[in-house]
């Protein structure tokens, strides 16, 4: 696994400024379903990688689906870790997938032992078709069921079966805390520090209107159009220690500001590292194997 490691996702706004600049981040991560087809992205994403390591982190094998991942779907991400090298690959604790329907939201899942043997099954197959260990980024929910278990023993379940790997979302985990009332400083020491394998911090909104049933607080949606929010910060330097080597990538996927603010951001994380006494140089750090 890679260290001391601080990234942005990479999207078509940025190509450019990337490719002029060759900014002061240590690797880019994508979402390998817009590198599927042949289509020019692939131009960009060459020369991109020339320069950076990539994370790829998918949106649609659908773990949380009863039925198997699609055998064409998982070759397909094989293929593309192949042809750039990254072995580095990310997966919601999520469902997204109806027979041959692919929805555009992540769906949330119960945590139930039925469930919990469908994420595994479909995990291993993942991993055992791509060949590497993947990590598993806890979701954001706007519903709860009543399940079985707490999310984090189901995704801490998931990892002793299938040996996968998780990767900790710290925006998802404040928004689950507002929207549900619950503990994230609880939510981030009931996990296993050893199997989290990468950061990711985000923006949200928060919705203009009536107040949560029962609580002063208004819903957060995980909008990812913002700058990372102070309590964000805040919550990922309190727990910075548990996960000290892992890979932090900064997330935008829309309301694009120019990329000089999303490198403010790299460098705001960079600092919070350097002051709980891990150094990073972006510099070093670009030209280390994300594998
Ligand atoms: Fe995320």
């Amino acid at each position: 696994m890679a260290h001391e490691m601080i990234g942005l996702g990479l999207r078509p706004a940025y190509y450019d400024d990337v490719l002029a600049s060759t900014p002061p981040v240590s690797c880019f991560e994508i979402h390998p379903e817009n590198y599927y087809s042949a289509g020019g992205t692939h131009f960009w994403l060459e020369k991109i990688r020339s320069d950076y390591p990539l994370l790829l982190h998918s949106v649609s094998l659908s773990p949380g689906s009863a039925e198997c991942v699609p055998a064409e779907d998982i070759a397909r991400l094989k293929a593309l870790a192949d042809r750039y090298q990254s072995y580095h690959i990310s997966e919601h604790l999520a469902w997204s997938r109806l027979g041959q329907t692919y929805f555009h939201d992540l769906l949330p899942l119960p945590y139930t032992p039925e469930s919990l043997e469908t994420v595994c099954r479909n995990i291993q197959q993942i991993q055992e078709g791509v060949g590497v260990q993947i990590l598993l980024e806890n979701p954001t929910v706007y519903i709860r069921f009543q399940e079985s278990m707490p999310e984090t023993e189901f995704l801490t379940e998931i990892c002793r079966r299938t040996g996968c790997g998780l990767l900790l979302d710290i925006n998802n985990i404040y928004i689950n805390s507002i929207n549900h009332g619950l503990d994230a400083d609880a939510y981030i020491k009931a996990l296993p520090a050893e199997c989290v394998g990468e950061i990711h911090l985000a923006g949200h909104q928060r919705q203009d209107g009536e107040m949560l049933e029962g609580s002063d607080r208004r819903l957060l949606i995980d909008s990812h159009d913002a700058a990372v929010a102070s309590d964000v910060w805040s919550l990922y330097s309190r727990h910075i220690q548990c996960f000290p080597e892992c890979p932090v990538i900064i997330e935008r996927d829309s309301n694009f500001p120019p990329l000089d603010e999303l490198l403010a951001e790299a460098e705001i994380a960079r600092t919070i590292r350097a002051r709980a006494g891990y150094v990073d140089n972006p510099e070093t750090d670009k030209s280390r194997s994300c594998a």
